[in-house]
């Protein structure tokens, strides 16, 4: 399989955008809401989250034990330790007096519990069985709470890690003032994502942690567009992993930071939880063309145009899984492989490559 599918990361080139939207930007938070993420599942062609009140694809047993594991973890998204001077108000806190008991296990490995916040169809999109999500404080979104807590109690459905709200701001305001919460998810649906990604709530959403479907699914609700980064943009990619595959559909794991919020706050970044992926392998040529800018020195060169280069730089590819072509650029791949099985053959003979019109030896091979 070929790493870099075309158009699957071309908005890497503007990873080095990044640190220059980093250098200048502002938030504006009046707002007692702390910092939260935004977790998604998107079709990269049309943005797609969901069809006919599911998932528009099969299910991705890999990229729910994502899910599972990054919203249910008590473990610090960011390098930074434990918060210590929090533990002596934790068991203080109101709303997670009652998640204590229940949930003692977690409580004892990390003391906090994360919050995963929702709407209600998203809410009901969870099969039955699996809901409320465990180890999680399940924040439901309707503006009929009363009538939803009925239907739990006739559905026998376990309320105890489960709050309703009828309004976002005073979910997120009384989520951020709980000592006993860790980290807190928006996890759909498409309202939710659009206040948060663009709406009234972006200066709070420090991260969207975006699993990226490379296959075209039909959709009817949709996210807003996070890849195209352009100057104005809030978002900008921070990591990219590698491509993971279940069978004919190919996907990765994208982290956008929000460039405001960790600009003046960039202990807020998730490098702890970023190092767990893979990196794309073209982050070696990006990383590299980043640091020639940054450190490279400068010379003269034939043509009068001047040369930034490095000495001793090496990327490596493991090219038994697979074949590093760069998505940052075009790529003209029947030449490239073309080109190759010629080296390989030993052939110095251009004529051959330019029978099959790759001309790009033309002139310069001996024969
Ligand atoms: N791919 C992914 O990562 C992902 C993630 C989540 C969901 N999904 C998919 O997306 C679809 C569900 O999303 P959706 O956008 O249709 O619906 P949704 O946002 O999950 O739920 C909408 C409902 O939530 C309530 N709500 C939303 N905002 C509210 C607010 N500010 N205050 C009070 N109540 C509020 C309202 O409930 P009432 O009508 O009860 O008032 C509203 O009708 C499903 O297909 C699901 O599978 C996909």
């Amino acid at each position: 399989m070929i790493y870099f599918i075309k158009d699957q990361i071309s908005e890497l080139i503007k990873y080095f955008l990044t640190l220059k939207h980093f250098s200048h930007m502002q938030t504006s938070q009046s707002l007692n809401i702390k910092p939260f993420s935004c977790i998604v599942a998107y079709c990269r062609q049309n943005m797609g989250i969901g069809k006919d009140g599911n998932l528009p694809w099969p299910m991705l047993r890999a990229d729910l034990k994502n899910f599972a594991k990054i919203t249910s973890s008590t473990e610090s998204l960011t390098e930074n330790s434990f918060d210590i001077a929090q533990k002596s108000i934790l068991f203080n806190s109101v709303l997670t007096q009652h998640l204590v008991a229940k949930n003692a296990e977690t409580q004892a490995k990390s003391q906090k519990i994360n919050a995963v916040v929702m709407g209600r169809k998203t809410w009901e999109s969870i099969p039955q069985s699996k809901r409320p999500l465990q180890n999680r404080l399940n924040v439901v979104l309707t503006s009929k709470p009363d009538e939803f807590r009925k239907q739990l109690e006739e559905a026998g459905t376990p309320q105890e890690n489960v709050m309703v709200c009828s309004s976002f701001e005073t979910a997120m305001v009384d989520l951020s003032a709980d000592a006993g919460v860790g980290e807190i998810f928006v996890i759909g649906g498409s309202s939710l994502y659009e206040k948060s990604i663009n709406g009234e709530y972006k200066d709070y959403c420090k991260l969207i942690i975006a699993t990226r479907i490379n296959k075209l699914f039909e959709c009817d609700t949709f996210i807003p567009e996070v890849e195209n980064v352009s100057k104005d943009s809030v978002f900008a990619p921070l990591h990219v992993s590698e491509t993971y595959s279940q069978g004919d559909i190919t996907f990765d794991y994208c982290f956008f930071g929000n460039c405001n919020i960790l600009s003046t706050r960039p202990e807020l970044v998730p490098n702890k939880l970023m190092n767990k992926y893979e990196k794309h392998p073209e982050m070696q040529y990006l990383e590299a063309i980043d640091d020639i800018i940054k450190t490279g020195k400068y010379k003269d060169d034939r043509t009068g145009t001047g040369i930034y280069s490095k000495f001793g730089k090496q990327m490596r590819y493991d090219l038994s899984k697979s074949f590093p072509v760069l998505t940052t650029k075009n790529v003209f791949w029947r030449g490239v492989a073309e080109e190759l099985l010629w080296f390989a053959k030993g052939d110095t003979n251009a004529k051959k490559l330019s029978d099959k019109k790759i001309k790009i030896w033309d002139g310069n091979a001996s024969r």
